[in-house]
């Protein structure tokens, strides 16, 4: 159990808290890229503040605040122009830096008050990488946005999604350092909720049968880019990568797991203190040349269905079911905790200490300033785990990517790629 005055310091997320702080020291992503195709103009809430992310004719991508400095009209209705963001209701016009640079009327009537020049909103910095647009909230300097290697690995096809998620982001983190849910919330209750829905025993039983093996032993080790999470199972060894290698939460806010054929990014972004969007990046390594990409695909995973119910037949939504079902703040002087759980109170730990290092002035973990280690920041990575890729088609039953327009694309690839390998 957590002393609430801690639990308070861990989840809020406003500008000002402890962990406000902390994690404004970071790029997070606010839209994917392809959204900005069809919508140049889009609201966004991030760390509890209301904002517009837009991309004007020059094709520079702005992210100012929501609200217009004059009669505060939501700009998500504004008209972006070659060189900014026109206010719909009396033409302010406003750069990706806040600032108003045109009033129509004021420059008419009174043009020596320069009025314009008083103007700022929050504006912040914005870049696109992966398939994503990422904005940082922080003080100046802005550090690199680092270049985690499924973000810019080549020669793969990268797919990203969202999920929305009506709960505070930690406990949607806290998730990823647990790691004897597996055999129960995915093969239990996964082949429970599977018959109850009418799918055969056994047929409901093979389908989550990757999740089925017993926990017998839980490693957790701090490393430079957070903290890496490995395992014995029921019938494996210390030989196993499963325990030699493992895979890792990177820090702050960011799951990463997969194999040597499919390996994702969860990034869990703070929309306020209650709600949180789960961004996916998902990369696809088929074992031939892919195709290159114009537009990294996007998609939408849902956590609800038509009657509002959980969709709790695969594991991603058994997953985000728990961690809305804590509560909207789980409030944890009320947990718990034992043997299972080390893993979650080193990764507690750990935010404490960083924002403590941020209190006083100094860079917390994975604030990256030196370009010559950011070209490609290669992950740990089991590379045999689950053994999806050629039984792709198999796995989509189970996965998040199931609501991927690309899947047969992908499986497609799959197939060929195991094709050429004679498999
Ligand atoms: S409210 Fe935006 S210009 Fe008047
Ligand atoms: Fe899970």
């Amino acid at each position: 159990m957590l002393p609430a005055r801690d639990n308070e310091i861990l989840t809020r997320v406003a500008a000002g808290t402890p962990m406000g702080d902390l994690l404004r020291r970071y790029w997070h992503p606010v839209a994917a890229s392809a959204q900005m195709k069809d919508t140049p103009v889009m609201e966004v809430r991030v760390l509890g503040e209301d904002m517009v992310l837009y991309r004007d004719g020059s094709g520079t991508l702005g992210l100012i605040d929501r609200y217009c400095a004059h009669r505060r009209v939501n700009l998500a209705y504004g008209i972006p122009e070659k060189n900014g963001l026109r206010c719909m209701y009396h033409g302010w016009l406003y750069d990706e830096t806040g600032q108003c640079i045109e009033q129509p009327f004021e420059e008419t009537v009174r043009p020596e008050a320069r009025f314009k020049d008083k103007i700022k909103m929050a504006g912040y910095p914005v870049q696109e990488l992966g398939g994503l647009i990422w904005a940082y909230l922080g003080p100046d300097p802005a550090p690199l946005l680092p270049r985690w290697d499924l973000l810019v690995e080549p020669n793969v096809f990268r797919e990203v999604a969202s999920s929305f998620i009506p709960c505070n982001w930690l406990q949607t983190m806290e998730n990823a350092m647990d790691g004897s849910h597996l055999e129960h919330l995915h093969w239990t209750y996964g082949k429970y909720v599977l018959e109850r829905m009418g799918v055969p025993p056994e047929e409901a039983a093979n389908r989550v049968r990757g999740f089925s093996r017993k926990h017998i032993k839980l490693g957790f080790d701090v490393f430079d880019h957070g903290i890496v999470k490995r395992r014995v199972l029921e019938g494996g060894s210390e030989e196993e990568e499963d325990w030699q290698v493992g895979h890792p939460m990177v820090f702050p806010n960011t799951m990463r797991m997969g194999n040597a054929s499919r390996s994702e990014f969860q990034i869990r972004v703070p929309v306020d203190d209650e709600n949180t969007v789960q961004w996916y990046v998902l990369v696809h390594r088929p074992g031939i040349d892919v195709p290159p990409q114009e537009q990294t695909p996007y998609f939408e995973v849902p956590m609800f269905d038509d009657e509002g119910g959980y969709i709790i037949d695969f594991a991603t939504g058994q997953d985000m079911m728990t961690w809305v079902t804590q509560g909207s703040i789980l409030d944890r002087s009320k947990e718990s905790l034992g043997e299972s759980d080390r893993g979650i109170i080193l990764y507690r730990r750990l935010l404490m200490e960083q924002m403590a290092i941020n209190e006083d002035g100094g860079d917390p973990m994975n604030v990256i300033r030196d370009p010559a280690g950011n070209s490609y920041i290669e992950l740990p990575q089991e590379r045999n785990k689950y053994h999806i890729g050629d039984a792709y088609r198999r796995l989509l039953q189970g996965s998040w990517s199931r609501y991927s327009p690309n899947r047969e694309v992908v499986a497609e690839l799959y197939m060929q790629g195991a094709a050429e390998r004679g498999a």
